[in-house]
């Protein structure tokens, strides 16, 4: 399997809070802001110097919870989520960007957004307004680097993943978020794309002329005409 990855020979280091077997890992919570000027640190120390001929940072960490109506969850649990989807993504991002601003390579920054961008998921209001957020600070971060020759900047939404955050969004009952019932009949319809799949999919975005600041839904880039 390592071997035949699309990505087979790239260096993949993880960022998250707990560590995976199949990569290399940086431990950070990134609803903690205080984890991340160590992580500005880390991108400095690891493309000083770099050699390689394409520099790739994927931000895919976030959190569809908690759902539910914004008044009845807890302030605490509610505030971390803006935390990690709101806010990470614009200032891990610019971390990136700026640590990558002089290697003489291709530069490239994926954002994982959602269908929940521009949809209404009540119960998911969080959710959503994070990657409201991703979408345009994507845009307008994109054209920036588009006018000096910088970073491709992009936005990627999946489509629906059999994931961890699927699996959730099952458990999760109607009440607190009302249209649960498409994501059952997803899951039990066969319709969710497995992870591997996806992030062939998504990898292979950096080779493709695409603009720098586009947010794309890889379900249109598969159907072009659907
Ligand atoms: N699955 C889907 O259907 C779907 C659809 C549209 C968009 N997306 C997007 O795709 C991305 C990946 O989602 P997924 O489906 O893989 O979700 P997931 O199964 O819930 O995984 C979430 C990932 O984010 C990391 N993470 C969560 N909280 C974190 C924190 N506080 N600090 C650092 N890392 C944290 C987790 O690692 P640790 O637990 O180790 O921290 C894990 O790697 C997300 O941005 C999601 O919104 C997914």
């Amino acid at each position: 399997m390592v071997d035949t990855v699309p990505w087979k020979g790239a260096r993949v280091i993880g960022i998250s809070r707990k560590p995976s077997p199949a990569a290399e890992h940086l431990e950070a919570d990134l609803a903690d802001p205080s984890s991340w000027a160590a992580l500005g640190d880390a991108f400095r120390q690891e493309l000083s110097g770099f050699a390689g001929d394409r520099v790739v940072f994927v931000h895919a960490a976030g959190a569809v919870g908690p759902i539910g109506f914004a008044e009845e969850l807890d302030t605490d649990a509610y505030t971390a989520s803006v935390l990690l989807n709101s806010a990470a993504p614009q200032v891990v991002g610019q971390l990136f960007l700026a640590a990558a601003r002089n290697v003489a390579a291709h530069r490239h920054l994926v954002m994982l957004t959602s269908g929940a961008a521009s949809s209404v998921y009540p119960g998911w209001a969080v959710y959503g307004a994070g990657k409201a957020t991703i979408d345009q600070w994507v845009r307008d971060v994109g054209a920036e680097q588009a006018t000096r020759g910088g970073a491709q900047v992009l936005a990627v939404a999946p489509g629906a993943v059999e994931t961890g955050l699927q699996e959730q969004l099952r458990e999760t009952s109607e009440e607190e978020f009302p249209k649960r019932q498409k994501f059952l009949d997803l899951h039990k319809e066969g319709k969710l794309s497995d992870p591997y799949d996806t992030a062939t999919a998504i990898w292979g975005l950096l080779g493709r002329d695409l603009d720098s600041g586009s947010v794309i839904d890889l379900r249109e880039l598969a159907n072009p005409a659907g």
